[in-house]
Order: C-alpha cells, then structure tokens, then sequence
C-alpha cells in the first residue's frame, strides 16, 4: 500500500503530521530494514506506530551522533540530545509540536495510550551512546542491555499485546510466566548481539568497538587492529562464534502463550529475518570492517512473502480487536483562539480516575486547628534511621527502608489533611549509591512501588509529584515511573510531593550555574542581569518555592547537602524518632512547632511581643 493511502487509511490528514510520520517511515527503512519489513506486515494504524517509535528513535540517535565541526569531543551531541529530550518533555506534557517527527511520536503515544515514559528508556540508551559507551565485560554489557534494550522490548510486547485485545503491562508480562524476565532479556541479548555485529563498520568508523573488551582478549583480537579494520583469522573465528551465540538465544526466544495470529506472524517473521542477518554476518567476517553485510533478497522473500500471505488472512479473519484513539486533529491555521480549542492538550490517560480524600489516620487522630497563614507552605525532610531502626530490630537494612516508605504514604495523607501545599523528602542522595546492592535495588522497587500507591491505584491522592534529581545510574523503570508520575498528576492541585533521587544540592547548583553559562555564552542571555530569580529558573524544578520548615529524623543535626538553595531561611527541626516510627501525627507536631516560631529573614520580627534583640538571620 502507498504511504498516502496508509495515512489517510490511518485518519492523517494534517500535513505536518503526515510529515513527521513520513520522516520517520524513511529513518526507519533506512535504519532499520528488518523493523521496516515486519511493519508492513502491520495494519495501518500500527504500521505508522512502529515506524513513529523506531523512526524517532533513530532521528535522535542521527541528531546525536552525527558531529559538528563546533563539538568538543562527545559534548555537543550529549547537549542536541538533551535538548531534543527536553522540548519532547515538555511537547508530551503540552499534548502538541510543532516539530514534525516529535508531533508524530507524539500522535501515537497518546492514540495508543503509552506510558509518558516510554520513550525514555530509549533516550537513556542514546544518552550513554552520546557519550561513547564502551564495556569491559560481558558482565557490563549486559546490565546495559537489561537497563535499556528489555524494559523497551517489553513495552513494544506490551503494545503488540494489546492489540491482540489483551491488557499487559510490561511488568505483568514479565512476572506472568516464569522466568519470562529472563527469556526477554535473552531475546534483547540476541538483537544487540547481532547488530553490534551488523553495525560494527559504522561503530568503527564513529571510533566505538560495540564489544566487550573482555570478548576480544578471549579471542585474541585487538582494539586497535579493528580500529584500523584489519581482519585477523582470531576476528573471523569470534565473528562466527558470536554469531552463534546470537542464535542459540534468539532460538529461546520467549512467544506469550496468547497472541493474536498476526501479530504471531510477525514475531516469527522478525526472528526469522534476524537469522538470516546473523547468517550473513557469519559467511563473510572480514567484511563486517567495512560494510554492514547484506540479507540475500531471496532468502529475504522467502520468509516475508509467505508471511504477508498469512497475515493478511489473519487480519481479515481476525481484526483489530483494539480500536486506535487518535488525539483530535487541529481544525484551523495554528493561530489565534481557535488554535487554543484545536490543540488543547489531552490527557495522556484516557480515562483519569477522580481523586479520593486523605484516609483518616487509624487512631483517629485529627489536624491541629491552626490560625490561618500559620501551617508552612513548604515542609522538606530528610527521612533518616531507616537502617539503623531495621538493624535495632535484627531485620536487614532493606527493611528499614520498606517500613520508611510506608511511613511516607502516612505522612502523605497528613499532609492533605492538614493543607500543606509542598513536601519534599530526600529519598536518595548522589552519595547513597555507595550502599550495599541488596539496599540498593531494595530502594529502587520501593520508590516506584510507593509512587504508584500515591498516584496510581484505584484511589489516587490529590497529590502533583515532582522529581529532583539526576538520570545518570538510574534504572530505566525507575526513571519511567518517575516521568509517568510527574506527567499523570500534572493536574492534580492538592499537595505536590517532591521526591529528591539521586539527588545532591551541590549538583543542582552546579547545573544551573553551568546551564546559565551556556545561556550566557550563546549570547542569549546578559550575565550582568543575572538575579536570584534568573538563576532559580535552572534548579531541577523551578517552581519549588523556599522550605519553611526542614525536618529530620533519626537523631542526626545536619542537612547533608539536601536543597541547599532553597532552604537557606528554613526553620531547622531535629527529630529523634527514627523515620519508620514517623507518621502523620509528628508531622502536625513539627509543624505546630513552626507555628510558634517567629521568623525574621534577617529583619524584625514580623510580631516583636517579648522582642529580642534581632541581629542578621
Ligand atoms: C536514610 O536512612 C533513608 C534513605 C536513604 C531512603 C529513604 C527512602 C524512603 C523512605 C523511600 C521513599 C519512597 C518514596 C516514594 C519517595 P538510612 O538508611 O541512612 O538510615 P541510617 O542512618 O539508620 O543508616
């Protein structure tokens, strides 16, 4: 079918959009001539899908790899690509785009309900490739692929899944058959395998060998012997043994007990297809050098012209099961009032459940009844004493944090119920990543697990949640969670909830001062009218407004590097309770505490009844 007819089939009839999912249909066929194929063996709706995902994904890899003359070694491509990622962020969160391949990612995440973060664990694999990604070990390179290639592999199942007329997010696919998690990371294991092998002159060429080194010494070939694309008899010998293994892990790749017919097919086709690649790169090693080796077009056909058959009878004896839900178009030219009506941003869940009140505490224990202007717009805390009070009590350390978590959640409905507007806890710092692993992974499945609970289940809080803090080390699901929870609660008016991970004060600031540099420098903005205010537009959330009152837990008197910028007048609060026996009820406690306070910001008391002396803060 033309590619015309497959937009209008799919109801494109903006030009712009037309032109972003054509820009992409190219990128992938260019790139991705095995994803091209299996499209077409799609229906229309979601041919035009896979080639938005794919097609984006290799627009962006294009934009960050390809290197300008003004680059200075790999920063220019990492800033095109931030910039790329951020004005995505903020296109998804505004529901519209005037850049055509974002417009078009952007039609299908909503049409199809995609997670706000699904393209980000994409982003994640071109953040690292930007800046020249190299593994040691196979070790390396496959914690790599778990935190980057799998959770993307599930999402795209995930889709296919629906389509087929079943509900299964990426988690439950995983967790539904045993040791699914496993066999899909041996499927996403056996795809980088075989195009670390196809890719390999174009990963030379951008100085980048795509395998571990440990890979290379086993086999006795040299890094510097490919960097200068001289084959070795040891090169050729690895080649084929690679590509061996590529195959005995495509051959367990998993197929979910239910599918729709087609959608089977084209699995079948996939893997077949990526057989034949590994094939290719097998009988003529030497040339992988040089060139990405080429799938013999009959061999080609004999796999997708039966398949294009089968499909099309299992398309029309099967369709679609899931009707697609496309945003509404723009009616009229992009000014003006009707361009507001046209384009008003849809939300990203299509049927967003109504907040529900706080729960009242268990003992019955109500808010304190405070004087207007009394309760503090902005409470942070550092919840510390979770390790210590699980080891108080024989339990692993893992455990301190999971009973914290809880105590979050409780002190979360204290919160609303007492009208606090803002709260941010230190969930994890820049620091923290030198903990055992068992603590580490045990942090990393509560937040997310916790976030849900806030925002997500059947009873979500009026809660807006934030995010401050850095990417980089971060799981992809936990990233994704936190892009999912800062977009689906953008609405939300109760309280907002920032959570500080992988979060470091110092960092922050450095950040803001480097992106004012940056600003400066590009001439876009006058260093000499830098105030406060200018600057606090490049801390990580910028609408934080200042901490009133900064608490802690656990015994401990510091602020261990926890917002410095903007808790620089805050009431400070020394609990030592440690942070898994906090609840709602210390939270009202700390703040009727704050009540009492007179606070000066470096004046006169606002109310001198018995005045003391005031000099400075
Ligand atoms: C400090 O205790 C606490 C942490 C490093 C983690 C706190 C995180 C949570 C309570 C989960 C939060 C959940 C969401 C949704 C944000 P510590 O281990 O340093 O205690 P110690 O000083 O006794 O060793």
């Amino acid at each position: 079918m033309h590619p015309a007819r497959v937009y209008r089939s799919s109801g494109i009839h903006d030009p712009v959009l037309r032109r972003g999912y054509e820009e992409c249909r190219r990128a992938t066929r260019a790139r991705g001539e095995i994803e091209y194929a299996v499209s077409l063996l799609l229906p229309p709706p979601l041919r035009i899908a896979t080639w938005a995902l794919y097609g984006a994904g290799v627009t962006v890899d294009c934009l960050a790899d390809t290197a300008q003359p003004s680059d200075t070694k790999d920063a220019g491509r990492a800033e095109r690509l931030e910039a790329w990622i951020s004005a995505f962020d903020a296109d998804l969160r505004d529901g519209r785009s005037t850049d055509p391949v974002r417009k078009a990612l952007i039609h299908t995440m909503l049409t199809w309900n995609l997670p706000p973060g699904f393209m980000h664990t994409q982003f994640e694999q071109l953040r690292l490739d930007a800046h020249g990604r190299r593994f040691a070990t196979w070790e390396e390179w496959r914690r790599y692929n778990g935190l980057v290639t799998t959770p993307f592999l599930l999402r795209a199942a995930s889709l296919m899944m629906r389509v087929a007329g079943l509900s299964a997010e990426p988690e439950s696919i995983a967790s539904g058959v045993p040791e699914a998690a496993v066999a899909w990371q041996t499927a996403a294991d056996a795809i980088l395998l075989t195009d670390a092998l196809v890719d390999l002159s174009e990963d030379l060429a951008d100085g980048h060998v795509p395998l571990p080194q440990e890979a290379l010494d086993e086999a006795g070939v040299r890094r510097a012997d490919l960097l200068d694309r001289r084959s070795t008899p040891a090169f050729e010998e690895l080649v084929r043994r690679l590509a061996d293994r590529a195959r005995g892990w495509l051959d367990r790749t998993p197929v979910p007990p239910v599918l729709h017919p087609a959608v089977g097919i084209a699995l079948g086709a996939y893997t077949d297809l990526y057989r034949l690649r590994l094939r290719a790169a097998a009988d003529a090693p030497a040339a992988l050098l040089l060139r990405r080796p080429a799938v013999p077009g009959g061999a080609r056909l004999r796999v997708l012209l039966p398949a294009r058959t089968r499909v099309a009878l299992a398309w029309t004896l099967f369709p679609l099961p899931v009707r697609p839900c496309p945003p509404p178009e723009p009616a009229g030219p992009p000014a003006g009032p009707a361009r507001a009506e046209a384009t008003e941003a849809r939300p990203l869940t299509t049927e967003r459940r109504p907040v529900v009140p706080p729960a009242p505490h268990p003992s019955g224990a109500r808010p304190p009844r405070l004087p207007a202007g009394a309760v503090p717009r902005h409470v942070a805390i550092v919840m510390d004493g979770n390790g210590r009070w699980a080891t108080a009590r024989g339990l692993p350390r893992p455990e301190g944090h999971r009973a914290g978590a809880d105590a979050l959640v409780d002190v979360v409905h204290g919160a609303l119920e007492i009208g606090l507007k803002y709260l941010t806890v230190y969930a994890f710092s820049t620091e923290n990543w030198k903990r055992p692993a068992d603590e580490l992974q045990a942090l990393m499945q509560e937040v997310p697990r916790q976030l849900r609970r806030i925002t997500d289940d059947a009873k979500p809080l009026d809660v807006r949640v934030r995010w401050a803090g850095l990417r980089s080390r971060l799981p992809a699901d936990v990233i994704e969670t936190l892009v999912d929870a800062e977009q689906g609660t953008r609405d939300r008016t109760g309280l907002t909830l920032t959570v500080c991970l992988n979060y470091g004060g110092r960092a922050e600031i450095t950040a803001a001062a480097a992106h004012l540099a940056q600003e400066a420098v590009a001439g876009r903005i006058d260093p000499a009218s830098v105030s406060e205010h200018a600057f606090a537009r490049h801390l990580h959330v910028p609408e934080l407004p200042d901490v009133d009152l900064l608490l802690r837990t656990g015994g401990d008197q510091r602020t261990s590097n926890f917002l410095p910028w903007q808790a620089t007048y805050a009431e400070l609060l020394f609990l030592d309770t440690p942070w898994p026996e906090v609840d709602r009820r210390d939270l009202w406690d700390a703040i009727e505490q704050y009540a009492r306070r007179t606070r000066r910001y470096g004046s006169v008391p606002r109310i001198p009844a018995q005045a003391r002396p005031a000099h400075g803060a």
